[in-house]
């Protein structure tokens, strides 16, 4: 199929670009480069022999849209273009309801004028809030705690209703719960602007030298070791998600959540116990106060994708932080030093 990749220069929209050109589908991508550099498309296009069309753009603007559709006419769109900082999220509102709900928005009636009838949607496990019960399935209630979790539950009942106009209409809303690691080639990975938000670039960074310690956020949840726990899935796993969405969404009507995680979970500790085995090295920590905003523990019950998307991890604990090493060792700035 031909599928138009929105935000297809980030971390996850690099390695699905990877996994969709492997299937045989025809790709463009259509990025801004507010949180990419085309380097990355360089890289992807160095690993693939598929054929991967880019634009450059935002996806809030109307004209690039339609000239997108206009030359590469997309069968289906897979659209990761978005704001995901929590943090940032709380200081500029309108900055994310304007990127995620209105560029969403804007993409769909692009796809109506194009008659494109098939979207799967990078979502959040944060549309979920605080848990009422462990592990999150998708019937769990939606009472995101951040404005970056409102935005993506909002984007989703745009989707939703929009699905419900036309029988033709397939809308797949994924919910990530959190991505790690990196492709086998350590050609890609995540490279977060500035200072990592996210646990694992900032172990990793810590490990090669670019950081001093890792702040452990609290040690008081009740969870077994006091520390935060999460549900990390490789993004090589979530990537072939995406490639499963699509497989399913060319049978289906409608709009459906599915959970993408792998049912287990690990605490921080856990996490830089799993990494100084991964570099063979000490990760210095200080503990501290908890994150505001942050939750004791998150786990996905993801039956569903398994079941209807015949999808299911593969990438373990190990895999996940081997391969975060490999993409660090090799790359200590991230793409800025190529
Ligand atoms: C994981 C754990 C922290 C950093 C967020 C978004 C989610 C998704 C992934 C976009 C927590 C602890 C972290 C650090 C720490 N993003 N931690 N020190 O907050 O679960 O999820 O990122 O889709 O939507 O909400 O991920 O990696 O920030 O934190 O102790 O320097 O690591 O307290 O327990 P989070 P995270």
């Amino acid at each position: 199929m031909r599928v138009l990749v929105t935000g297809g220069a980030g971390y996850i929209g690099s390695h699905t670009l990877l996994e969709l050109t492997a299937q045989g589908h025809e790709v463009c991508v259509l990025d801004n480069y507010s949180n990419a550099t085309p380097e990355v498309l360089t890289r992807v296009r160095s690993l693939s022999n598929g054929i991967i069309h880019d634009f450059i753009g935002d996806v809030r603007d109307t004209a690039k849209l339609d000239e997108v559709m206009q030359d590469f006419v997309p069968e289906a769109v897979i659209h990761f273009a978005g704001l995901k900082a929590v943090g940032e999220s709380t200081e500029k509102p309108l900055l994310y309801y304007d990127v995620n709900v209105s560029g969403t928005l804007t993409l769909l009636r692009a796809m109506e004028r194009a008659g494109c009838n098939r979207i799967i949607f990078s979502s959040s496990a944060t549309v979920y809030g605080e848990p009422v019960y462990l592990p999150y399935d998708e019937a769990h209630p939606t009472n995101p705690t951040s404005v970056y979790g409102r935005s993506k539950l909002m984007a989703e009942q745009i989707l939703t209703d929009w699905a419900a106009t036309s029988p033709e209409r397939t809308a797949v809303l994924l919910r990530y719960f959190n991505p790690v690691g990196a492709h086998a080639s350590a050609q890609i990975g995540e490279d977060p602007t500035g200072v990592p938000d996210n646990l694992m670039p900032f172990i990793a960074q810590v490990a090669v030298g670019k950081r001093d310690a890792l702040q452990v956020f609290g040690n008081d949840y009740d969870t077994p070791d006091g520390t935060g726990r999460r549900d990390y899935i490789h993004v090589v796993d979530l990537a072939r998600a995406h490639v499963a969405a699509l497989n399913y969404a060319q049978g289906a009507t409608g709009a459906r959540p599915f959970n993408i995680g792998t049912g287990q979970s690990y605490s921080v500790r856990e996490m830089v116990a799993a990494f100084e085995r991964a570099c063979g090295k000490p990760i210095a920590t200080k503990q501290v106060g908890r994150r505001a905003g942050d939750i004791a523990a998150m786990q996905a019950d993801s039956s569903r994708a398994n079941a209807e998307l015949d999808w299911v991890a593969t990438h373990d604990l190990d895999a996940m932080t081997a391969s975060t090493w490999a993409w660090q060792s090799k790359n200590p700035d991230g793409y800025k030093g190529s």
